[in-house]
């Protein structure tokens, strides 16, 4: 098991994965210079495409003496420092006690490690010793002796290869972190795409394709979350790259705060992608001996398109970055009341929706915002985790026995990081609450934010979650994040480290999700911030499914699925049938068959449905059950592009063995002389026989013959195609 060598005599570092090569090289002045990442390349080392000219006003290091042909401001290079004659997006930004910024990283040493490295505080892909190897190279800034180690996971069978990156601080004198890039990756060649993914609350990861020009283009979040706006996930695409051919690369940042992805195009048309924490607001200052830790990055290579890219990441992800018993088993089928009542309900109104809802075969009852304090809208009562027994009619722990008593799950909705002004807490601790003495704080849903960074504050709203948890027999925990974070000022932090505290703060939330997924492993926690707001890599080390959007429409669900789907696998989307929020009327079972291409379950009021309606959701869960392991475990195939918005949007799951396959498609318009339509399938044995609603076919005849849909009769009408090897 060798996947990352060391070739001593040309100085190269050589990574491998399955189907990727990843190449760097120690050269003149022991600069670390990247060489190549991209499909394998036998034995061959890159060593002889690096471009050493003359050209104007791009400096030489001073050991280079009169050789005008060696600059680092042409150079790809491994990891970018500010101030040395690199004018590009720099990785790494340091101001010392001497006000200065200037940083010369040169290579000092490496080491290889079995197994794949952890990150003290922060989440990251883990992998046992024979699935993994770690290489650790050391750069030295000899005159302020700053040490910065770059770190590489090689996950050789998923073909991940992750990166990651500490600071450390040998030198007596502090020095202030003004950006610490998780990624730097030079790409000497190619004409590339940038693909992100943008949005809004209730429409999140659109996906955007555009091609990289000149200059740099970049997204990010600057909201203290990850945000609805810009997703942690990018891509770079050969600009023919498509789902089934051309080369891509993916990026995803495990991390859930302040993050920026950037692209630049350089004078010599090379191209540089960063991407960490956003350096806006960002400082962290490291005292002698003192480590700084970088989140992580997950890259992928693919030169067979971006499904191939996708079902890495979910396998990854699935496998990799989500913990816990729930990680692989089953999650119950779940009802949860928001969209059936909102703040207006009773114990009894509660218990005759669980009832209706058991009767129906669903397994898991959710008690949504309201059920606590003074909370009957959303002005008041975040903070007071106290359960309100008077509007339940009950304690808490009654209505669990109640709801367990017709056999289903009982799960409730917590926001634990958010304060209302009109709260016992605000009032006994209104210095808990982001806001900026002598400023009046911005409002978001009439809420403020909890200083997470502090553990005082943390283990506070610990303690209230725990008096209430411990009693009550809660299999489930919705944990939601309602507003954008502003007015950030920590009261217990100086003023030299108040650009601390936004990294503070995330760490302080993984924290607090660790301690809380350790003293309950049997609750299952499925993340929220106004549907997708913080739905990232990071964030599912915690929590191992995140509500995906509060966009339940299903045809707008199509493009945000379809989004989510690029990084994310389908057991980490939550997604519920839902009454028709916006107004527009899909078939009950159009809703049901875009709903299980995730986790599965409704939101909606059970005693408004009729007869037909409760049947039908009786034959949906059947369904999915039948089906789950295939959408959870199976690849993911998308066999339309949503965000082109055709007459028809298809998805394909595809066991790993390729034995079975579910197709759903979903007719987005009617047509009068519909022409007909053929959707290829993929990922079958082509010399396989399958059946297709009893008639027998070979998988290259669905591959590529593909199946003839039947004529949309309806407006949104859908279709499951179930196939199995004979
Ligand atoms: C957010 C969530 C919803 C619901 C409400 C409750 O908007 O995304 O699902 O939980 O909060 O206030």
């Amino acid at each position: 098991m060798e996947w990352i060598k060391y070739h001593e005599a040309e100085k190269v570092f050589d990574l491998r994965t399955e189907n990727s090569t990843y190449q760097m090289q120690v050269r003149e002045y022991d600069t670390l210079v990247h060489l190549y990442y991209g499909c394998p390349v036998g034995d061959s080392l890159i060593t002889d495409r690096i471009v050493c000219v003359d050209r104007g006003f791009s400096g030489n290091p001073y050991e280079a003496g009169k050789d005008k042909t060696f600059s680092l401001d042409t150079l790809p290079q491994e990891y970018s420092s500010f101030g040395s004659g690199d004018y590009r997006e720099s990785a790494l930004d340091i101001r010392y006690d001497n006000g200065t910024r200037t940083l010369g990283l040169r290579y000092e040493g490496y080491e290889i490690i079995k197994g794949k490295y952890s990150i003290p505080g922060l989440p990251a892909m883990y992998a046992d010793e024979n699935e993994a190897e770690t290489l650790v190279i050391t750069l030295r800034d000899d005159v302020q002796d700053v040490r910065v180690k770059l770190y590489y996971g090689v996950v050789k069978d998923l073909d991940v290869i992750t990166r990651s990156v500490s600071v450390e601080n040998h030198g007596q004198a502090p020095v202030q972190l003004e950006r610490v890039m998780s990624l730097c990756l030079d790409q000497p060649y190619g004409d590339w795409d940038w693909m992100t993914f943008y949005g809004k609350h209730e429409m999140e990861r659109q996906l955007s394709r555009t091609p990289i020009h000149h200059g740099v283009q970049s997204v990010g979040s600057l909201r203290g979350a990850s945000s609805h706006q810009y997703n942690p996930f990018v891509m770079l695409a050969d600009k023919n790259a498509t789902e089934t051919s051309g080369e891509c690369y993916g990026f995803s940042f495990l991390y859930s705060g302040n993050f920026l992805a950037a692209a630049e195009k350089d004078q010599f048309d090379q191209t540089r992608l960063i991407m960490g924490i956003h350096p806006e607001n960002f400082e962290f200052l490291l005292r002698e001996g003192e480590i700084f830790h970088a989140p992580e990055v997950m890259m992928v290579y693919s030169a067979e398109g971006f499904e191939k890219m996708s079902n890495c990441y979910h396998k990854a992800v699935r496998e990799h970055v989500c913990r816990g018993r729930f990680k692989l088993e089953r999650r119950p089928v779940l009802i949860n009341n928001w969209e059936g009542t909102y703040f207006d309900f009773t114990g009894e109104k509660l218990l005759e929706m669980a009832k209706e809802a058991a009767s129906c075969g669903v397994e898991l009852f959710v008690m949504d915002d309201g059920w606590f304090g003074k909370r009957d809208d959303d002005n008041s009562g975040l903070g007071d985790w106290q359960v309100n027994e008077k509007k339940l009619g009950c304690t808490l722990s009654e209505l669990a026995e109640r709801i367990h008593g017709l056999g289903m799950k009982f799960g409730i909705w917590y926001e634990p990081e958010c304060v209302s002004e009109d709260s016992d807490l605000y009032r006994a601790h209104p210095d808990w609450a982001f806001t900026v003495p002598g400023r009046r704080p911005n409002r978001g849903r009439n809420q403020l934010v909890l200083d997470f960074s502090r553990e005082d504050v943390r283990n506070h709203i610990f303690d209230e979650m725990t008096k209430v948890l411990d009693k009550a027999d809660v299999d489930y925990l919705k944990w939601d994040f309602n507003r954008s974070i502003s007015d950030i000022y920590c009261a217990a932090l100086p003023a030299d480290r108040q650009g601390e505290v936004p990294h503070r703060y995330v760490l302080g939330l993984y924290e607090f999700l660790d301690r809380l997924g350790k003293r309950y492993p049997d609750m299952l926690i499925e993340g929220c911030s106004g549907g997708g707001g913080r739905f990232d890599a990071g964030m599912l080390h915690y929590t191992s499914q995140i509500w995906c959007s509060d966009d339940t429409d299903t045809i707008e669900r199509l493009k945000i699925q379809y989004g989510t789907s690029f990084a994310y696998p389908v057991s980490a989307v939550g997604s519920h049938v839902s009454a028709c929020p916006t107004g527009r009327f899909v078939p009950f079972e159009t809703r049901a068959a875009v709903a299980m291409a995730g986790t599965f379950g409704y939101e909606l009021d059970p005693a408004k449905l009729s007869e037909e309606e409760k049947t039908q959701i009786r034959g949906q869960i059947e369904e999915f059950k039948k089906y789950y392991d295939v959408i959870h475990f199976g690849d993911y195939y998308r066999l339309t592009n949503a965000m082109e918005e055709g007459p028809y949007a298809a998805w394909e799951f595809v066991s790993e063995d390729g034995n079975e396959a579910l197709v759903s498609v979903v007719a987005s318009r009617v047509r009068a002389n519909d022409p007909g339509v053929r959707i290829r399938l993929r990922g079958l044995k082509e010399n396989q026989m399958y059946l297709v609603n009893g008639v027998e076919y070979p998988g290259g005849a669905l591959m590529h013959g593909g199946i003839l849909l039947e004529e949309a009769k309806k407006e949104y009408q859908s279709w499951n195609y179930h196939i199995t090897a004979k």
